[in-house]
C-alpha cells in the first residue's frame, strides 16, 4: 500500500475544489496514513470534517485494505456540509454530528482536531487508554488543552522538510515547507514510546536542516 501515493494525489485532487483554501496539508494526510496503518486505527473522531479531504483519504485507504475504520465527524458549516456529500466518495460512511458534545458515548482509537469546538474539553470521555490525537497544523490552543487533559502524554511536533507544491492553497508559498501537525499519545504503550522517539528525532534533525539551509 503506497500511503505517499495516496496523500499525494488526494491532497491534489482536493486542492482544485471549491472552498480547498483550509484543507489539511499533504503532509497531515500522509501522517494520518501512516498512524492509521502502523497503529491498526479501526476508529477515528475528525474534529472539523470541513470539505473532507482528511475523511475522503483515509476512507480511501480503509476501502483498499478493507481495514473496516469507524469514521465519525464534526461539521456545522452549510457550505461545507454540502461540499462533503459531493467530494467524499464514500461519504455514507461517515456519521456526521454537529459537534463532540452530540457525538453518541463510545471509545475512538484516532482523534483528528482541524476545526474549533468549544466542547474539546469533553473529549475525555471519548478515549481509551490508547488514544492518539492529531492536531493539523498549529492550533496552539486546542493542543494546550488535549496536554492539560492527558497529563501522562507524550507530544510530537511533526514536520516535513517537503516544499509546497505550485497547487498549494491558503498563502503556502511554493518555496515554503508544508505544514506539520501535533501529534499526541494520551497514554503511550512501548510501541508508541518507540514512534514518539523516532518522530522526535525526526523533528529535531529537520529544525537543524531547516536552519542550515537558510
Ligand atoms: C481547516 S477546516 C477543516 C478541513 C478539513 N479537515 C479538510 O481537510 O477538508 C476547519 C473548519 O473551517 C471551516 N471551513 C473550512 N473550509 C471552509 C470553507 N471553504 N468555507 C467556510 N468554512 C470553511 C469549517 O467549519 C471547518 O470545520
Amino acid at each position: 500500500m503506497n500511503i505517499k501515493k495516496i496523500a499525494s494525489e488526494n491532497y491534489k485532487k482536493f486542492c482544485f475544489y471549491e472552498g480547498s483554501d483550509y484543507i489539511a496539508s499533504e503532509f497531515a494526510l500522509e501522517t494520518l496514513l501512516k498512524l492509521i496503518t502502523v497503529f491498526n486505527i479501526k476508529s477515528v473522531l475528525e474534529v472539523g470534517l470541513g470539505i473532507g479531504s482528511v475523511a475522503d483519504t483515509i476512507l480511501h485507504l480503509e476501502q483498499k485494505q478493507s481495514s473496516g475504520i469507524d469514521y465519525y465527524g464534526t461539521e456545522t458549516n452549510e457550505f461545507c456540509l454540502n461540499a462533503l456529500r459531493k467530494n467524499v466518495t464514500h461519504y455514507e460512511k461517515i456519521k456526521l454530528f454537529p459537534d463532540i458534545k452530540e457525538v453518541p458515548e463510545r471509545k475512538f482509537e484516532l482523534f483528528i482536531i482541524d476545526g474549533s469546538d468549544d466542547s474539546l474539553k469533553v473529549i475525555k470521555k471519548y478515549t481509551n487508554r490508547s488514544s492518539i490525537f492529531f492536531v493539523e497544523g498549529d492550533r496552539k490552543e486546542q493542543t494546550q488543552t488535549i496536554l492539560r487533559l492527558f497529563p501522562n502524554h507524550l507530544y510530537v511536533n511533526v514536520i516535513t522538510l517537503r516544499k509546497n507544491p505550485p497547487y498549494a492553497h491558503e498563502g503556502r508559498a511554493v518555496n515554503s515547507y508544508i505544514g506539520g501537525g501535533q501529534l499526541i499519545f494520551v497514554n503511550p504503550t512501548l510501541k508508541m514510546i518507540f514512534y514518539w522517539l523516532k518522530e522526535k528525532a525526526g523533528t529535531f534533525i529537520k529544525i537543524k536542516i531547516r536552519k542550515w539551509s537558510k
